[in-house]
């Protein structure tokens, strides 16, 4: 017996032998039907979570722009005072009882009601605003941003509004009065960290008018300029007075031109995986800590100055920019179609509402919602606010998910709240599959037990690669007969930090071949979480870091973009892939042993819990499928091993096979080998043309990779 050392992950080393290795043989068996693969098997599972939208996906620029991040300070923002300036910047609005009267008039509208003051009592060189965006404000050559902001300048403080002529409160802040000369030509521009170079500008001019204005501007960079994010983004002015802002925004182009819209580089990642549906808003993003936060779908509509923003679930505010209607054009623009998630009355931190008639409310927003999706623009009040906001014609939803991992909820009360909220479903949109959170084989004593059978029902596995590797086969004995079919709708191998590394790529696609194996039942499955702003704590500022969450699909800070081992083999999988599975028999199945006593020691308990480990584990798992229109064969094989593995590959039944066809292949010389922001393509597949293939040949895998064989043959047509 040939001892190898195995790997050494993040918290796991797993020390393995190979037992066996002579003659493997994966015979292919065309001669039988095969069982059809489900055409929306990939998709994606998205929230804000890792600011994955503020900060990530969505566009804007300005972080804080409606400077309701944080009551106490106007986060992200920060004193310009060049020269012998006398200036300084407030948050109004905020903590009303902490300012006095006059100062709580500056509301814009519900949305807008807390904004930036700038007072200049002596303008210097000049005064203003910055803002730090993301941890960055990428600058790209020969660029044009669209910024724009509401603003109103004044002398002095507006008079007090009605109320206000009650004697001054006890800790009302004195207003200074300063001489009225605020209107005139202000400044915008983007320009370095440390002041030197400026890249881009432009002026405004600000109208005499103590009331609020939206004032916008192109700002275009010069051709030559080295991109960077060491930039802020700075609104100036030479003259004194009161200044007021707020929603001020910059805007890069945007994938497609869409006016608030997605950022292109975050884009065409996803776009390249070519999603069949997006499972969106989460996850705990749609449950809030408590019930009060919710996802909001309806204050996420509309023009920016109606959006207040919501505190969102993973420890900072959500700008809702990224609202509904922008998921809906997202999904368009990615060609996939979206699985909408609907609050089922539990939140996160306990708080439910049992099934009866206080439920009645949360249903009617459900039913609502679905309907701003797909109800007719002409005969309904949310497809006709549908088209208000841009698109006359219904968007496409055949899935609805009730809820989010409700086993959670303790109390029992999921069965009758899905049971309430299916059958409202199901009465008004009959066409619409409804699917359960909770999963029967994972938690058998909490899924649906009333009502008809469930359309789906919700599995999600976070393990490490061993883990995953052994559910390869979990489905290959679920019951097809009673069903309830799958939908994996939150997976990850959970090794690697902020992004996965090879390790978990090799769990995700040995994982995936049983997926695929099993399309039948699985339905559908989307890897989460999907995005991280990569950008670590800054110690000196203690300012947090990007990631809430650890090991996800693709990294991202200001500038630039990435994907992990787990997002190429997502897009391995995804963009290879027949309609039909073609069953594989093997025979030697390689196989490596474990040493579980060693890798429990490593496990949290709740890893530990439940698990049966087995001490072998195959090095290669596999799935092949053919497309009955062309012939062709994908033949995914994933070896977990060190060493190469010899396979001779038989296609029982095959007609004339193409003697060339095409392998295209990830592989990493260590389990921990990774993509990062500064090393953004180290593991990534290569494509090349394989020769010598026919009715049987041999193959030899590579240690540590992912392998996908298109073999072209007549079979199927
Ligand atoms: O994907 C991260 C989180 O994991 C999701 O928000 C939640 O549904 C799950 O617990």
């Amino acid at each position: 017996m040939k001892l190898h050392f195995f790997y050494a992950a993040v918290g796991l080393a797993c020390f393995c032998s190979t037992v066996n290795a002579q003659n493997t043989k994966l015979t292919l068996d065309l001669t039988k039907p095969g069982t059809t693969v489900s055409p929306m098997l990939y998709g994606l599972m998205t929230e804000e979570i890792n600011y994955a939208y503020d900060g990530g996906l969505y566009a804007e620029l300005i972080r804080n722009r409606i400077f309701k991040n944080n009551p106490a300070k106007p986060d992200a923002w920060s004193l310009v005072s060049e020269g012998d300036a006398k200036a300084a910047i407030q948050l109004v609005g905020a903590n009303p009882q902490n300012v006095p009267n006059a100062e709580r008039g500056h509301a814009i509208n519900d949305a807008l009601t807390t904004c930036l003051k700038l007072t200049v009592e002596q303008p210097g060189t000049r005064a203003g605003i910055a803002n730090s965006g993301f941890w960055g404000i990428p600058v790209k050559p020969a660029t044009t941003y669209s910024a724009s902001f509401y603003i109103k300048g004044a002398g002095q403080a507006p008079p007090p509004a009605r109320g206000g002529n009650r004697p001054p409160q006890a800790n009302a802040v004195p207003i200074p009065v300063i001489e009225n000369n605020t209107a005139g030509p202000i400044t915008v521009s983007l320009e370095s960290n440390d002041g030197k170079t400026v890249y881009a500008s432009g002026t405004i001019n600000l109208e005499k008018t103590p009331y609020w204005k939206k004032y916008a501007l192109k700002l275009t960079t010069q051709a030559g300029i080295t991109p960077t994010k060491d930039a802020h983004f700075v609104i100036s002015t030479n003259r004194t007075g009161l200044y007021y802002f707020n929603l001020v925004s910059l805007f890069p182009p945007t994938y497609g031109n869409r006016p608030n819209g997605s950022r292109t580089d975050l884009m065409q990642l996803l776009v390249d995986m070519k999603p069949a549906f997006l499972r969106f808003p989460g996850g705990n993003y749609l449950e809030g800590p408590y019930l009060a936060d919710r996802f909001p779908w309806k204050t996420t509509l509309g023009p920016l100055e109606q959006r207040p923003g919501h505190p969102g679930s993973w420890g900072y505010r959500a700008t809702d920019g990224l609202g509904l209607y922008e998921f809906l054009g997202w999904c368009e623009d990615a060609h996939m179609e979206p699985l909408l998630g609907v609050y089922a009355g539990y939140s996160l931190n306990g708080d439910h509402v049992d099934a009866g008639p206080l439920l009645e409310p949360y249903i009617e927003d459900a039913l609502e919602e679905i309907e701003y999706i797909i109800g007719d623009a002409k005969t309904t009040v949310w497809g006709a606010r549908r088209a208000k906001d841009g698109h006359p014609a219904p968007f496409k939803l055949h899935y609805v998910e009730v809820g989010n991992e409700d086993w959670f909820d303790k109390s029992g009360s999921y069965d009758g709240r899905f049971n309430q909220f299916r059958a409202a479903i199901n009465k008004k949109y009959p066409q619409l599959k409804v699917i359960s959170t909770i999963a029967t084989k994972v938690y058998p004593t909490q899924r649906v037990t009333s009502g008809p059978p469930v359309d789906m029902e919700d599995e999600h596995y976070y393990q490490n690669s061993w883990q995953m590797q052994e559910d390869a086969f979990k489905y290959d004995n679920y019951d097809r007969t009673k069903g309830p079919k799958i939908f994996v709708g939150e997976w990850a191998t959970r090794e690697g930090s902020p992004t996965t590394n090879l390790i978990s790529a090799l769990g995700d696609a040995a994982f995936m071949t049983g997926m695929e194996r099993n399309s039948d039942i699985v339905l559908m499955s989307c890897f989460a979480p999907l995005f991280v702003n990569v950008n670590p704590r800054n110690q000196a500022t203690g300012e947090p870091a990007g990631m809430q969450w650890a090991s996800d699909l693709i990294g991202h800070d200001a500038l630039t973009s990435y994907g992990s081992p787990s997002y190429y083999v997502q897009t391995m999988f995804n963009n290879n892939i027949g309609n039909k599975v073609v069953p594989v028999s093997v025979s030697n199945l390689p196989m490596l042993h474990i040493d579980t006593a060693a890798i429990n020691k490593t496990l949290a308990p709740q890893q530990r819990r439940g698990r049966q480990q087995k001490p072998e584990r195959p090095s290669l798992y596999y799935v092949a499928t053919k497309d009955s229109k062309t012939g062709t064969i994908y033949l995914k094989v994933v070896n977990v091993a060190d060493h190469a593995e010899n396979v001779t590959l038989d296609l029982k039944g095959a007609g004339a096979v193409a003697s060339t066809g095409t392998l295209i292949e990830l592989k990493g010389d260590k389990p921990e080998s990774t993509n990062s922001i500064t090393d953004p393509k180290h593991i990534v597949p290569v494509t090349t043309s394989l020769k010598g293939l026919g009715k049987s040949f041999s193959h030899s895998f590579s240690p540590y990779s992912v392998s996908i064989i298109k073999i072209k043959t007549t079979v199927g047509k």
